[in-house]
């Protein structure tokens, strides 16, 4: 039996939508509940890019970059999702207030 359900069409998009939403929660999760210090190197900033904070970091350190485009450039990569450019942009930006 076939149902007609209303704005099905958009069913993908929500999907997608759904699942940027899990890896942004699952983020969150690893961070919040991760005994790890700020410079430990496990941290991963990036989940599609697999940037880990101490990469980003000395990236940044290096003037690899002063910005989210120019940093994730400098280590061969771009930003796919952008479901990390805040917390990227606010070590970058804690990296540059301490060079
Ligand atoms: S987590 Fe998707 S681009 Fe960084």
């Amino acid at each position: 039996m076939a149902v007609a359900v209303a704005g099905a069409g958009r069913t993908a998009g929500n999907a997608k939508t759904t699942n940027r939403r899990i890896n942004l929660l699952r983020y969150i999760i690893i961070i919040r509940i991760s005994p790890v210090s700020v410079e430990d190197s496990s941290v991963v900033v990036c989940l599609c890019n697999a940037i880990r904070e101490k990469d980003l970091r000395d990236t940044v350190r290096n003037g690899g970059g002063h910005n989210t485009c120019s940093a994730y450039a400098a280590l061969g990569r771009r930003t796919r999702c952008g479901q990390c450019i805040p917390f990227a942009q606010s070590i970058i930006k804690s990296e540059l207030a301490t060079a």
